[in-house]
This record gives structure tokens, C-alpha cells and sequence, in this order.
């Protein structure tokens, strides 16, 4: 066990330049897995780092509130914080468990694997449009248009819409050293703004898209009002967004520096894609932290904890535990069981779309491997400056030019 203390700083974006301080994440699980880390404008939190313990937190919401500080570290305003409330990401159960039940039914595994031909086309038409350059940005001209013009197609609105809405992602996702508040709440808005008109559109005239079924959902007699649909819009866009580009990008990259995995998983794309799908979303882990406050004093491992302290979940440490992954800081392509924690702790907050990432991943990298066969970097990789999303933003590279597919 290390005598000297690792210098702990998980509140800089610089900890995170090139992915997730490993190091760091280290010597907390080894010396304080539920770690008092400082805040230089703010009171503290605890940072919560073994897969065990962050397991313990995430299931525990009537202790650990999402609702009460919400789900950054930072502490927003009170009229900010009662704005976030209103996505299920922010609520506690009992309130959770309504809004949850009532767009449930629209994320369930057979419901996502009916979007899987079109997921593909799409994945194609991406491709297609890149395959003759030889060259591109991995980030912007193809991880990044996926989820963007997924979550436009399975809202029903047009593509270039679904752009916008993901570069205003961008923006709310950003570390508070590198965006003011203003320009994040800006950005907030505008998606607000946007989804009261898809809403009232969805509502004249009905489809099957994902809009008009939320627009109508209904448990109890009840549906989503304005302000709800919004919110749920809102959550939709950002939560598929950067994080679905981040780990495509980002497991790309890992690939790409591992030739002798790539090379297996190209051969043996169908069999290898489900378990590697995993193991690159454990590798990748796109999300930090989530944040709790403990609602009363209790403890956590060993350690109390008191009324109002706030708890950051990393579940980019939980997933490099050595405890409960063997190789753990290995590409083990086909690691399986891998009870990661890249969609959250298995609490109820547990993603809601992880169904539609993990199809939207494997369409994504077995077409990607296949068709830009000798794909190589051809510069570093330049990564998010954030410390609540990880994720690479350009990724310069070549491959030999082909045809397009077509449809
Ligand atoms: C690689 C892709 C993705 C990753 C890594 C990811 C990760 C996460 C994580 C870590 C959480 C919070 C879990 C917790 O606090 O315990 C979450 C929640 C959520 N995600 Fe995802 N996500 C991904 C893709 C998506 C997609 C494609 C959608 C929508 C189509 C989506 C929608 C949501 C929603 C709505 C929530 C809130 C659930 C709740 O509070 O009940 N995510 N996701």
C-alpha cells in the first residue's frame, strides 16, 4: 500500500485531459474508497470510488438524494436546482418511480431492438459519407452525428435539428472553468423552447415516434404536462448525446492503440461484439460521477457520514476495480461476467437507454471496423475538458477510400 499520498484532485478538467486519472483513482480505492475531498468554493464532498461502496450508495435513494443537491458537484442556485428537479435524473422515489413507469415501456429491450435496422441504416448513411474522404475527424464526422441523428430519428424530428440539440449539449456538459453558468442555462433553454413546439406538433398530428408516444403516455390517467415533456426532452437529448459519442470515440482510440485486439474483434466482429460492447463501456466508462446527499447521518464503509454531505459516485473508478474485475486495467475483449458501472450503479436511476447505447455501440463499431478497414491515427487525440464526462473531442484519422454503400 502507497505511504505517500497521491496528490487527489478530482475537480480539475485538467485530471481528466487524457481520460480518467487511473492513478488517482488508485490510491483512493486502496486508502480511502470514501474520500473527504476539498472544494475551493464550496464546503467538500465525499468521493466515493470502490465498485462495492458506490454499488451501496446508488442503491440506496432514500438515504443518498438525487432530488435534494441534485446531481452535479457544484451547488446550483435554488431556482436552477428546482428546474433540474423536474427530470428523473433529479427526483427520489416515489416521484421517480411515476415518471419512470410512465416512459418505461418505450426503452425496453424488444422495444430498442426494433430501432436496430434502422439504427444500421443510419450508421451506413453516416459512413457513406465519409468513406471517399481517406481522411476525417472520428469525433466530429462520425462518432458525433450517431447519437445525434439517432435520438432525431427516434423523436421524429429532422436531422439537422437533432445537430443543434447536440451542440447545445455540448455546452451544458462543459466544466464550469471552461463555460460560465449563463451560456449552460442558455443552452438549457433553447432545448426547452424547442421541445414545447415538438410537443404541440406531436400532439396535432400522432406518429410513431418516440415524441408522439411520450406526448400521449399515460399511468393513472395522467399524462406529461408542457413543462414535463420538456424536461423529459431535455434529459433525452443530453443523456444520449455526448455520452454515446464519447464512448464511441473513446473505445475507437483504445482500439486503435491496441492493434492485436482491434484485429480480433474485426475478424470475429458477431461474435466478439456483445461482451466487447461491455468491456469497452467499463473501459470507457463516458460518465464520471453522479452525485447524491445524504438526506440523514449515516455511514458508508467505515465512514460517516452526515445530514447535507454531498457524495460523488465515480464510476469510472468503480469499473477499474481490482477487487472485482480481474485484469482490470486490461482490454479484455471478451470479459465476461463484467458487472460494470458505465450506465450507473444499478440503482433506480439506472440509464434508460442503455438499450438503445448498447445497439446504437455495436452497429456503430462492427460497421466502422469493417468498412474503414485500415483505419490509423494520425495525430493525438485532443479530449473533453470536463470533469463529469470523459470522452476524446477530436480524433484525427485516415484510412484507404471506398465507395459508399447506399441504401
Ligand atoms: C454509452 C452510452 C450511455 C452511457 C454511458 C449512459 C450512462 C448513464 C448513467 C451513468 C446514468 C445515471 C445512472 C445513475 O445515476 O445511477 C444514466 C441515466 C440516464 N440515461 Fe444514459 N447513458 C448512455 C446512453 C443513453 C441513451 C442513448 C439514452 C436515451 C436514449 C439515455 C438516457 C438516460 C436517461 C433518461 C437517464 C436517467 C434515468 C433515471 O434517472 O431514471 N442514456 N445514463
Amino acid at each position: 500500500m502507497p505511504t505517500v499520498a497521491q496528490s487527489v484532485d478530482l475537480l480539475s478538467s485538467k485530471s481528466f485531459a487524457d481520460g480518467h486519472p487511473l492513478e488517482q483513482y488508485r490510491w483512493l480505492r486502496e486508502n480511502a474508497p470514501v474520500y473527504w475531498h476539498e472544494e475551493p468554493d464550496g464546503p467538500g464532498f465525499w468521493a466515493v470510488t470502490s465498485h462495492e461502496l458506490v454499488r451501496e450508495a446508488a442503491k440506496q435513494p432514500e438515504v443518498f438524494s438525487s432530488a435534494a443537491g441534485g446531481i452535479m458537484i457544484n451547488d446550483f442556485p435554488p431556482e436552477e436546482l428546482e428546474f433540474f428537479r423536474t427530470m428523473i435524473l433529479v427526483m427520489d422515489p416515489p416521484k421517480h418511480s411515476f415518471y419512470r413507469r410512465l416512459v418505461g415501456g418505450l426503452f425496453t429491450p424488444k422495444r430498442a431492438e426494433k430501432w436496430r435496422d434502422s439504427i444500421g441504416d443510419t450508421v451506413r448513411s453516416i459512413l457513406d459519407e465519409v468513406c471517399q474522404q481517406g481522411e476525417c475527424d472520428l469525433v466530429e464526422d462520425i462518432a458525433g452525428k450517431l447519437p445525434s441523428y439517432v435520438i432525431a430519428e427516434l423523436l421524429g424530428i429532422p436531422r439537422a435539428d437533432g445537430s443543434r440539440l447536440y451542440e447545445l449539449t455540448e455546452t451544458m456538459h462543459s466544466a464550469p472553468d471552461t463555460v460560465s453558468d449563463e451560456q449552460r442555462f442558455g443552452a438549457m433553454r433553447e432545448i426547452t423552447g424547442f421541445a414545447a413546439e415538438v410537443r404541440a406538433r406531436k400532439l396535432a398530428e400522432q406518429s410513431d415516434d418516440l415524441a408522439s408516444r411520450l406526448a400521449v403516455a399515460e399511468v393513472d390517467g395522467r399524462r406529461l404536462d408542457e413543462q414535463e415533456f420538456a424536461s423529459f426532452f431535455l434529459l433525452l437529448v443530453n443523456a444520449g448525446g455526448d455520452t454515446t459519442r464519447n464512448l464511441i470515440g473513446g473505445a475507437t482510440v483504445s482500439l486503435l492503440r491496441r492493434p492485436e485486439l482491434l484485429e480480433r474483434l474485426r475478424t470475429d466482429t458477431e461474435g466478439l461484439m456483445p461482451t466487447a460492447v461491455e468491456e469497452l463501456l467499463r473501459f470507457q466508462s463516458p460518465v464520471i460521477y453522479m452525485r447524491r446527499t445524504a438526506v440523514r447521518d449515516t455511514t458508508l464503509g467505515d465512514t460517516k457520514i452526515a445530514a447535507g454531505d454531498k457524495m460523488a459516485l465515480y464510476f469510472g473508478a468503480a469499473n477499474g476495480d481490482r477487487d472485482k474485475f480481474d485484469r482490470a486495467d486490461e482490454l479484455v475483449l471478451d470479459r465476461s461476467p463484467n458487472d460494470h458501472m458505465a450506465f450507473g450503479g444499478g440503482g433506480p436511476h439506472f440509464c434508460l437507454g442503455s438499450n438503445f447505447g448498447r445497439i446504437e455501440i455495436s452497429e456503430m463499431m462492427g460497421q466502422l471496423l469493417t468498412r474503414l478497414g485500415d483505419l490509423e491515427l494520425t495525430g493525438e487525440p485532443t479530449w473533453l475538458a470536463s470533469n463529469f464526462i470523459s470522452g476524446p473531442t477530436h480524433v484525427p484519422v485516415r484510412f484507404t477510400p471506398t465507395k459508399p454503400i447506399g441504401h
